[in-house]
């Protein structure tokens, strides 16, 4: 069967909210086309604990191996705190039986998002974080607790960093031809393996403007000068914590979309931020960034830039018009907003059989 196979992992609280949103709008917009798929909805994180006692069964992760892309919402929140077999840590296990090294986060004001910037914008902004997925103290052994005492540990070898700094900068060839390694290399050994490692890896692209940043001073220049970035290249931690930071800059995290990638397996779509409990059933989750991780699918997976494209503009429309959730000041609903983006595709279709 020459169907595109797509796993879809709704998961918890807000995630089947947003995962409806996304696939609404994946059907709406390869209707008529040549783009075939079929999904496999299966279960993962706190779902799958209520199911099967763990977030990530043998099932689940067989499916995803065999699909030619995934789409996940989010998983976790207080219904599973304290379970040992927790969904977070179903969510690094797949990242990791994936091979997913390799996490895209991009953050893109233009004209039409400016007025829901917390800052003010002088310049377009369009940088994306390249954040390494599978290794650093996520992951580094020994991880231990006792009553007095805990460690993790932040290890990674220099094939991790190797692999992870080529996306970086096959990217922003593509791109604004500039990487910014964001380390602690004033500290840390392994952020001093980084800067070997990556500078070595900057010779080979020698059009693309390399230096580094401190984490603590990026932390600082994505709010006062983010439009001085294009790509930025760092390790597991500071990557998650630096783009939540940097979807706030759009005006929320709810409009934020990713891409995790490996050398062979699908690659993995989801939001960036978490299944927001405190939002939770009442229909006012943001559905962008969801919506946001279809296009990217349709984009790198697929090759389908025409299909990513008309999803981004009926985007960028709703957002024009201020047809937007709570957490952007708006009061339309979750379904709202879809149904005005479903609605703007097939108009732009319509337009586009007629011409
Ligand atoms: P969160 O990202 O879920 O929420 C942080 C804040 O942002 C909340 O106020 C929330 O309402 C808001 N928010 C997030 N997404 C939104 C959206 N689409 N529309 C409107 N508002 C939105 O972070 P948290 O509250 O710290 O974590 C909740 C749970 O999610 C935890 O269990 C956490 O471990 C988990 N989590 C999962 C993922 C994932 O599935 N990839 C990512 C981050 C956190
Ligand atoms: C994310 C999340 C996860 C992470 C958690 C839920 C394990 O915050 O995807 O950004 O830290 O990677
Ligand atoms: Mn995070």
């Amino acid at each position: 069967n020459s169907k595109y196979q797509i796993a879809v992992l709704a998961g918890d609280y807000i995630g089947p909210e947003i995962m409806a949103s996304g696939l609404q709008v994946l059907k709406t917009v390869s209707e008529n086309t040549d783009f075939d798929y079929e999904i496999s909805e299966v279960p993962f994180g706190g779902q799958a604990i209520d199911q099967t006692n763990d977030p990530l069964p043998d099932a689940t992760l067989e499916t995803c191996q065999n699909s030619d892309a995934i789409l996940l919402a989010a998983i976790g929140g207080p219904k599973w705190d304290g379970v040992e077999k927790s969904p977070e840590s179903g969510l690094l296990r797949i990242r990791q039986e994936l091979g997913l090294f390799t996490n895209i986060r991009p953050t893109i004001i233009n004209s039409t998002m400016k007025s829901f910037s917390p800052i003010k914008i002088t310049e377009p902004i369009d940088f994306v974080i390249v954040r390494e997925l599978t290794s650093g103290i996520y992951f580094g052994q020994p991880r231990e607790k006792s009553q007095t005492q805990a460690i993790d540990t932040m290890r990674y070898s220099s094939e991790e960093i190797r692999r992870v700094a080529k996306v970086a900068f096959d990217m922003a060839m593509q791109r604004n031809k500039h990487v910014t390694l964001v380390d602690k290399a004033n500290v840390l050994a392994t952020s001093k393996l980084w800067r070997e490692v990556v500078i070595d890896v900057a010779r080979e692209y020698p059009e693309v403007k390399y230096d580094t940043s401190y984490v603590d001073s990026a932390a600082m220049k994505i709010i006062s000068k983010p439009g001085q970035f294009d790509v930025i290249l760092t390790e597991n931690l500071f990557g998650d914590i630096l783009s939540d930071e940097a979807a706030q800059i759009t005006g929320s995290l709810g409009t934020i979309p990713s891409m995790s990638k490996g050398e062979v397996s699908p690659a993995l779509y989801e939001p960036i931020h978490g299944s927001a409990p405190d939002i939770a059933g009442k229909g006012i989750a943001n559905p962008l960034s969801m919506i946001k991780s279809v296009a990217m699918m349709l984009q790198y997976s697929f090759g389908r830039m025409d299909l990513a494209k008309q999803i981004m503009t009926a985007v960028d429309k709703s957002v024009d018009k201020k047809i937007v959730t709570p957490d952007l000041g708006g009061d339309y609903s979750t379904t709202k907003v879809t149904e005005f983006i479903v609605d703007s595709i097939k108009e732009s279709r319509k337009e586009y059989v007629t011409k």
